[in-house]
């Protein structure tokens, strides 16, 4: 397990612990949240709660293509709507992701200096898969961040899917994302990175329940429950949209599988 993972799974970074002797080692800011180690997990732990957040309305956001083509069309040209506060919402998101990954890297690297090389090893196997692995699976969500905005934001792979407009005159989304989605390896890159996705929110959100003070050892095991039911829930959402197009559930011309909604 990294070192980080493990001193949050040992009940050493709650509010109430006291900052280690390492905290504002490579910290060039004087901003006393910035500087300690505890203000640095604090500050992980809430911009983690921000980007659930956004991974949870993204998803119900997107979640929009089943009614059909009107329904996730309109939800993407009122986002287009929002103009420049569009912008701010983006600046705010990225400034958000950047100060998440920050502080991790800093304090993984305050905890790799201060944890000597024996005591992480015999740790390593007491924790779980998705602890060991929080710095490689942000690493692949970063990356696949990075192809999907590509894919879908600045469309740059297909450039004719700008020019897709549905029967009121909006962009198509709900094409572009079918035929994103039509080839089975970017489908299957999608599965992966929203498993692998998964695995980091699981652990994230016990561990950030343990930063913010909140666990006991009564709680701990609903905690861990809690994070890994919330980290499925989205997988699930999310791995449906691939595989539905796979399958054929999701297709353009569209076929309403919704009585209601045309
Ligand atoms: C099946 C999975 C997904 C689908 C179908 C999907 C769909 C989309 C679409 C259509 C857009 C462009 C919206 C527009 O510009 O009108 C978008 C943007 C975006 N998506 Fe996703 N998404 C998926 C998964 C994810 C995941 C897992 C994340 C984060 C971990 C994510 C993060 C983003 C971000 C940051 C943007 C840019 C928003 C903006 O600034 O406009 N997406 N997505």
């Amino acid at each position: 397990m990294s070192s980080t993972a493990n001193k949050e799974s040992t009940g050493t970074s709650s509010l109430s612990s006291k900052p280690s002797g390492k905290s504002s080692a490579c910290c060039t800011c004087s901003s006393p949240l910035l500087s300690s180690s505890i203000g640095r997990k604090w500050i992980v732990a809430i911009t983690g709660i921000l980007l659930i957040l956004f991974v949870s309305g993204h998803l119900l956001g997107n979640l929009t293509i089943y009614p059909g083509p009107n329904w996730i069309n309109a939800y993407a040209e009122h986002l287009q709507s929002l103009g420049p506060f569009l912008w701010v919402i983006r600046l705010v998101l990225l400034a958000i992701v950047g100060l998440h990954i920050t502080c991790t890297i800093q304090l993984w690297m305050e905890n790799r200096a201060a944890t000597p090389q024996k005591y992480a090893v015999t740790n390593t196997l007491q924790t779980t898969i998705y602890a060991r692995s929080m710095r490689l699976t942000g690493l692949v969500v970063i990356a696949f961040i990075i192809f999907h905005l590509a894919q879908f934001t600045w469309q740059g792979f297909n450039p004719v899917t700008r020019t897709w407009i549905d029967a009121q005159g909006r962009h198509d989304v709900y094409r572009m994302v079918i035929a994103g989605f039509s080839n089975p390896f970017v489908s299957a890159f999608y599965l992966l990175a929203v498993g692998l996705l998964a695995m980091h929110l699981s652990h994230g959100i016990s561990s950030l329940f343990q930063t913010l003070g909140l666990t006991t050892a009564k709680l701990r095991p609903l905690f861990e429950r809690a994070g890994r039911i919330i980290a499925l829930v989205i997988f699930l959402g999310y791995a449906s949209i691939p595989l539905s197009v796979l399958l054929g559930i999701l297709r353009y011309p569209h076929v309403s599988l919704c009585p209601f909604v045309h």
